[in-house]
């Protein structure tokens, strides 16, 4: 489970602190399925749908890329994207391609330029690849277009036949060009809920299929995520997903309207996008919302940190730990002393690092940026399960908390209006 730490936060929030009254009626409307978008709260069920259903299925396709190819292009993009991208990097590597000898995943389908996909081709080489096409509403014109040139690769490698066998589909049951496409072609098909909207359906096929071809402990995590969604429906100021959802929206009705998330992990940097969309989406409506920024630390105390210190002061800052390295290494002793720094021979570099964190954390407190402390235990399928299921409820919350629909994304469709115009003008 995550541990909130409100120490940097509380005096930040005057006499009331967290309006925790507010907390339980949303956590009511949201467990009890009775606010505004409530036919897309599927993903609180969501592990044990799979459990009961697709995940063996999933877990025979990952078998049967992991046998026929080396690599699997995953195209896709936003919530079809951002869950198996954040969940590879945080619990495999950013360097995942370079490092591992399970299947390479590349991610294409999240933008439509000509010099990226000729780098993809590139990448991929001569080696045997297979494709995840993701895609809930089966026509977004960026995977779409990306799916055209993978089948195009595949099908100049392998000829139509052998390409068949190579594409794995993700997308509704039912309805859709890609699920009338999949059936036609005899695809194998994976399913996007309709009850689970795309931000909130990395624990679906969405994202356990590449997950599970990297090489991820996709039943681990779905059994983790039943336990800690089990746990996050506990009614009470003791939920974690309360305590965040609480005093973030406090921050925001004191002027607070940006969030940072920040990590002193760089595999973090994709869990940070995922969560950029999870709450961007949710929140960002009818002229309300907290606007969710991340930064990577410690690289970026040294370009983001000035403006942190010392900007305006309308910023939260939420920073993610964990409780213990899976390499823990330490600082080498040196000869001579050259850089002066052998006071630091023999110590962990996690617990520089951790005091580095503590270090930042106290100037931006003082600086005015109220601190929320994040803790999970590991960096591992547990840790992920948890991450995962914690923003999803608080998210939830505290969107309720702020009278907005946490499922809808009405304003998505601006751009692709104007884009669909342009385009066949
Ligand atoms: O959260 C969402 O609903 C969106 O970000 C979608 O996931 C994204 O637009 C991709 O849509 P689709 O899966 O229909 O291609």
């Amino acid at each position: 489970m995550v541990k909130v730490d409100l120490n940097g936060a509380l005096q930040f929030l005057g006499a009331e602190g967290p309006d925790y009254a507010a907390a339980e009626r949303a956590h009511q409307t949201l467990f009890g399925r009775s606010g505004a978008g409530s036919e897309f709260t599927g993903w609180i069920d969501l592990p044990k749908h799979m459990k009961e259903t697709e995940l063996k299925d999933v877990l025979a396709a990952a078998r049967r890329i992991r046998e026929q190819s080396e690599a699997l292009l995953v195209v896709g993009i936003g919530g079809s994207y951002l869950g198996a991208r954040a969940a590879i990097e945080l619990l495999k590597s950013a360097s995942h391609n370079q490092i591992s000898d399970a299947v390479q995943i590349y991610f294409m389908g999240t933008t439509l330029s000509p010099d990226a996909l000729y780098e993809l081709t590139q990448q991929l080489g001569d080696r045997d690849f297979s494709v995840n096409v993701i895609s809930k509403s089966g026509g977004t014109l960026e995977p779409a277009l990306g799916f055209r040139a993978a089948k195009a690769l595949l099908e100049r490698k392998y000829g139509p036949e052998g390409a068949k066998e190579r594409i794995y589909v993700t997308t509704d049951a039912n309805r859709g060009i890609l699920h009338d496409t999949a059936v036609r072609e005899g695809y194998p098909r994976f399913t996007v809920p309709d009850d689970v909207g795309g931000r909130f359906s990395v624990l679906s096929a969405v994202g356990l299929l590449p997950m599970a071809a990297a090489g991820i402990d996709v039943e681990q995590v779905i059994d983790c995520a039943i336990s800690e969604l089990d746990a996050l429906s506990l009614c009470s100021p003791e939920n974690p997903a309360w305590q965040y959802a609480a005093v973030r929206q406090r921050l925001r009705a004191l002027g607070k309207r940006t969030e940072i998330l920040a990590s002193y992990e760089p595999s973090f940097r994709f869990m940070a996008e995922w969560w950029k969309q999870l709450y961007g989406e949710s929140e960002g409506k009818n002229g309300v919302g907290i606007f969710p920024a991340s930064v990577e630390y410690n690289a970026d105390l040294h370009s983001m940190g000035q403006f942190i210190q010392d900007g305006p002061r309308d910023l939260m800052e939420t920073v993610v730990s964990f409780d213990s390295p899976l390499y823990p290494a330490s600082v080498p002793f040196a000869e001579g002393d050259p850089d002066g720094l052998n006071y630091l021979a023999g110590r962990g570099l996690f617990d520089i690092m951790n005091i580095a964190r503590d270090a930042v954390r106290d100037a931006h407190v003082a600086g005015g940026v109220p601190n929320i402390a994040l803790h999970v235990p590991k960096r591992d399928e547990a840790g992920f399960a948890a991450l995962v299921c914690f923003f999803e409820v608080a998210c939830g919350i505290s969107a309720y908390m702020s009278g907005v629909n946490p499922f809808d994304q009405p304003g998505v469709e601006a751009y692709k209006k104007n884009m669909f115009r342009m385009l066949k003008m």
